[in-house]
């Protein structure tokens, strides 16, 4: 899996920093080139000549020194890189990464590379679950990092808490994840809804639910990272998604139109969206006035846009469930004629409408279940695409 591969391996200063020299050696040893970026602060923890022994290779300390025949270091190795990984993390880079600072070497690398980059924070805990730096990773989340979460355990700051580094067994893992997941979408037309609907009552009144739209972003995000053609309808604005097409949407209605235009030309078709069941069955011309002690809103069933489309994509859902979780999915996935359903249970804390994070049941038309931890909506993505990217290669 390494062999050929060039791994950019950025050390920055925790005591962390000894971790990455057996990192180093392990990704040398499985054949990969690996050019070592050490910050200034990683020089006080470890010396470059023990990278420079253990990769065969010579180390990067600064902007100004040229390495053999590269002309600008920053660029030629942002350029060379098939994978960045930073091990340790502080969460100064992490700070700087997540808002495009380039003030030495390694931050200017990882603005200029196209490569994925893979964080393996260190610090202490009270840093670590700061909600600023919480707010950092989750900004390098959702700009497709890859995070390794840092294990709980005794600190070197003599606490016990969440901030040692990932053990070098799970950061290999997770590069050869992002190798054999690079580019593994190309070439797929893959179709992504996201976010509630809003049914109109009247001009300022409307009935909707409680989805964000994260999971449906998150869904985009990873599939565009892939190699996807992604075009994403969402009711949400959330954030700017680049490089892929971005259809608006309100009513369930609407989100059956983008999708009538849209499927015919895909591989794929994800509906994590949240739509509505039922929908006034008239909307008001004007506001509508509270004179009434009771006010009746007839509601009429919309369509089911899952059941309304036809042709030859895979076909993916999200069941929402608050009660017999697996049963009701399993149902949805016969009923709904699906490939692959996320059963998603709603009642765990952090699981669900708005959080960050996701709690699903993977359930494929072969009846294989995957029972997945509660883990960042874009880890939940990511779960999906590889169920697609294996199971559109076997039919292929
Ligand atoms: O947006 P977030 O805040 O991140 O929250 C994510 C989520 C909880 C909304 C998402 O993960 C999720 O579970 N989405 C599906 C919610 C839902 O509507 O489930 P459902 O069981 O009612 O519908 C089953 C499937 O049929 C869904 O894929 C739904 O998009 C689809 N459906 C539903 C109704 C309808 N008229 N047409 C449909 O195609």
């Amino acid at each position: 899996m390494l062999t050929d591969k060039t791994i950019v391996l950025g050390i920055t200063g925790s005591i962390a920093a000894y971790k990455a020299a057996e990192l180093a050696s392990r990704l040398t040893k499985a054949g990969a080139k690996v050019e070592t970026v050490m910050t200034e602060a990683a020089q006080r923890f470890i010396v470059p000549l023990t990278l420079q022994s253990l990769t065969h290779r010579p180390v990067a300390c600064d902007m100004w020194t040229p390495l053999e025949n590269f002309s600008i270091t920053h660029v030629s190795l942002a350029q060379a890189a098939d994978v960045a990984v930073i091990a340790p993390a502080t969460a100064n880079i992490i700070a700087k990464m997540a808002y495009g600072l380039a003030d030495d070497l390694l931050s200017s690398i990882v603005l200029a590379t196209k490569a994925p980059v893979i964080v393996a924070p260190a610090m202490n805990n009270n840093m670590y679950e700061s909600s600023v730096t919480q707010e950092n990773i989750a900004r390098l989340r959702a700009r497709g990092f890859v995070i390794v979460e840092p294990e709980i355990g005794h600190l070197a700051c003599n606490a016990i808490g969440k901030g040692r580094m990932a053990d070098i067994d799970t950061v290999v893992d997770a590069i050869n994840m992002i190798l054999r997941r690079e580019r593994d979408m190309a070439g797929k037309r893959v179709v992504i809804t996201a976010g509630g609907t809003r049914e109109p009552i009247d001009p300022v009144r409307f009935i909707g639910n409680r989805s964000s739209g994260k999971m449906g972003h998150a869904l985009a995000e990873a599939a565009r990272d892939r190699g996807a053609d992604v075009t994403l309808i969402s009711t949400v604005s959330l954030s700017q998604p680049s490089n892929m097409r971005v259809v608006h949407v309100e009513s369930a209605s609407q989100m059956l139109e983008a999708v009538m235009q849209t499927v015919w030309q895909a591989d794929v078709l994800v509906m994590a969206a949240a739509v509505a069941d039922y929908r006034p069955k008239t909307t008001q011309e004007n506001k509508i006035k509270k004179d009434a002690a009771v006010l009746n809103i007839e509601l009429e069933r919309t369509l089911d846009i899952l059941a309304e489309v036809e042709g030859d994509f895979l076909r993916i859902g999200f069941a929402a469930e608050t009660e017999n979780l697996l049963d009701n999915a399993r149902k949805k996935l016969v009923d709904k004629r699906l490939d692959l359903i996320a059963a998603n249970d709603v009642t765990i804390a952090g699981s669900g409408f708005g959080s960050d994070t996701n709690k699903v049941t993977l359930i494929s038309r072969d009846g294989k279940e995957y029972d997945l931890p509660l883990m960042p909506k874009r880890d939940v993505a990511d779960k999906v695409w590889d169920w697609v990217a294996a199971n559109t290669r076997r039919a292929a």
